[in-house]
This record gives structure tokens, sequence and C-alpha cells, in this order.
């Protein structure tokens, strides 16, 4: 049987994680695309010559030519600029839909068939964009943000709480932005509840609150943290390794619940935008959204980011 193809729109730094992830897990066969002449084929050269040694018998290539996406299964969208210092995501909004218009279009015209995943950024209009220019059903096209926000937190709170964090599970839905919402009340660790064990640990709960509170609002600023200290380009390993989970569920059928920016038909009282919610990935892509019971405060959050979006998207006029 032939390999799965994977085609990578955006050869930058998430799109050289990204090839080299795939290749390292034999997911398939790796395109990388970018308009910059030779930059992709000398990055994927780079990899592949690493085969021998990783032992992969994947084909990692590059190209500058939308024609070599065809056949893929699965193509990921890195196409854009990252943000500055002192830049929010929405910030790249005008410079990223003229590119993500272009990208949408070699899509459609050369992989009618993918299950696409958006990485670039801000998240929930490129993601609302590609889906309206390619006209691929809402279940094959999705954006990574929620995977990377919910590993963020589940990071944080292993770290503060000394455990692994394979035992650790957190959650962020809505928007990729400075509204997103950490689901305090759904983190566990290994079922146990987070607030439980920061209780036992501080014996106080007012401490353990502010402990808590302190973790969620760095999760919301996460990103831009990694901004700072980086001082020129954005996150591109936690990004890479987050769309690669989701891809990998996709191609392996294993219907992992991610939480992932899906279109929502209903779910939340939100109608037929792209937000931030529990998805099963499996075979036929988005094959679930799952909609948790969230309390007043905590529906309230989400409104509160869905509004953001709702602006965001509005703002591009589609
Ligand atoms: N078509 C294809 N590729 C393009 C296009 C285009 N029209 N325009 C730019 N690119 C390529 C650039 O040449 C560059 O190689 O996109 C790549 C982006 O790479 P980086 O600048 O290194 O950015 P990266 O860190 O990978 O982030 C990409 O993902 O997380 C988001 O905010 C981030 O929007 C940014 C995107």
């Amino acid at each position: 049987m032939a390999r799965p193809k994977i085609s990578l729109i955006g050869g930058g730094q998430i799109g050289g994680v990204l090839a080299q992830l795939c290749a390292l897990r034999e997911l398939g066969d790796v395109v990388m695309f970018d308009i910059v002449e030779n930059m992709p084929q000398g990055k994927t050269l780079d990899i592949a010559e690493a085969s021998p040694v990783d032992g992969f018998d994947v084909s990692v290539t590059g190209t500058n030519d939308y024609k070599d996406i065809a056949g893929s299964d699965v193509v990921i969208v890195t196409a854009g600029l990252p943000r500055k210092p002192g830049m929010s995501r929405d910030d790249l909004i005008e410079v990223n839909s003229k590119i993500m218009t272009s990208v949408s279009e070699g899509i459609r015209d050369n992989a009618p068939d993918a299950f696409v995943i958006i990485i670039s950024n801000p998240l929930d209009a490129m993601v609302t964009l590609c889906q309206k220019i390619t006209g691929f059903p809402s279940e094959r096209v999705c954006g990574q943000a929620g995977v990377l926000d919910s590993s963020r937190f589940a990071a944080f709170i292993a770290w503060e709480l000394g455990v692994s964090v394979k035992d650790v599970t957190a959650i962020t839905l809505g928007g990729h932005g400075d509204t997103m919402v950490p689901l305090v009340r759904y983190a566990s660790v290994a079922g146990i509840p987070v607030m439980e064990l920061l209780e036992q640990k501080y014996g106080d709960a007012a401490k353990a609150q502010e402990v808590m509170t302190a973790m969620v609002e760095r999760t919301k600023a996460a990103g831009g943290e990694v901004v700072k200290l980086l001082g020129n380009g954005s996150a591109f390993y936690s990004p890479a390794s987050s769309a690669v989970a989701m891809a990998e569920s996709f191609l392996k059928d294993q219907k992992r619940v991610l939480p992932t920016c899906a279109l929502l038909d209903g779910q939340y009282g939100v109608d037929n935008f792209y937000v931030g919610v529990h998805c099963v990935i499996g075979a036929g892509g988005i094959e679930k959204i799952l909609e948790l019971k969230l309390d007043e405060t905590e529906q309230a959050l989400m409104d509160n980011s869905v509004a953001a979006v709702k602006e965001l998207v509005g703002s591009m006029n589609l």
C-alpha cells in the first residue's frame, strides 16, 4: 500500500520541525512547499540526509510548485508571518489573510481531498478564510491551537505539582487569543481535580486559587512569553508537535479527543463560526464535536472569547 502523503505549506520555523517530526514518526511522505526558491528543497534535503541515521523510510522533498502537493492526504499550513514582540496575533490579519487566500486556492486546486490543518495566525480567522475559499466540507478544515494551549496549561500544572506531564489532563476552549478559556474545573492529575491537589499542597484554599489563577494567566499569555524571549519570531517546536498529533489521529484513525478549532453548529450557542472545542479526529476528519457542560462563569468566558472571534472574522468582510 502506498504511503500517506503529507504536504506542508510554509517551510519556515514551524514547517521545518513539522517535516522532521512527520519523517521521524514515519507518518508518510512529506512535501514542503514555500514561495522562497530553493529553501524548501534545501531544508528537506538536510532532513532526508539524516534518514539513514534516524532510520525513517519516507521521502522528504521540497518544492515551489503547488502541483507537487497533488494527492495529499493531509495538508498543514504555516504560511504567513509570525508576530514580533509587542504584537498580538490579531495584528497579523491583514498580511496573513492575503497569504492565506493564495494558499487556499493552491490547496483547493491541487489537493481537493486533503484533511487541512491550519496553524497560521490569527488562527480562528485564517481557518475560516481557508474553509470559505477551498469550499471543503468543514470536517476537513480545522485549526491547531487548542492542543498547544492545553499542552501549555498541562505543563504548568505538572511543573507546579511535581508530577509527570503524562498524567495531567488540561483543557482550553475558545479562540486562540487573549480571551482563550483554560477550564480549571476540568483540569486533573490521573483523574484527581487539580484544585484538590493544590489545596493539599498549600493547605489553604485561597493560596491554591492564587496559584491556579497565575497558571491560567500564564497559559493565556504563553505564546507572547515565548515571542518576547525569542526576540524574533514565535513558538515553533510546540505548535509543530501539536499539529502532528492531529495529523496522526487522522491518518491512523485514532479518534483522539483533541481541542481543535472547528466549525460549530449550535454547540455552546454558536452557529457557523470556527472556535476551539473538543473534537474526535479520525479517518473522517472532525468526526464529532463534544460539548462540555459549562457553568455560568465558564459560559460567560466562552461567550466573551466567541465575541472576540466574531469581531476578528467580521473584520475580514468575507
Ligand atoms: N505561500 C507559501 N508560503 C509562504 C507564503 C505564501 N504565499 N508567504 C510566506 N510564506 C512562507 C515564508 O516564506 C516562510 O518560510 O511562510 C513561512 C513562514 O515561516 P516563518 O516566518 O518561520 O514563521 P513560523 O514561525 O513558521 O510561523 C508561521 O504560524 O504560528 C503561526 O503566527 C505564526 O502565522 C505564523 C505561522
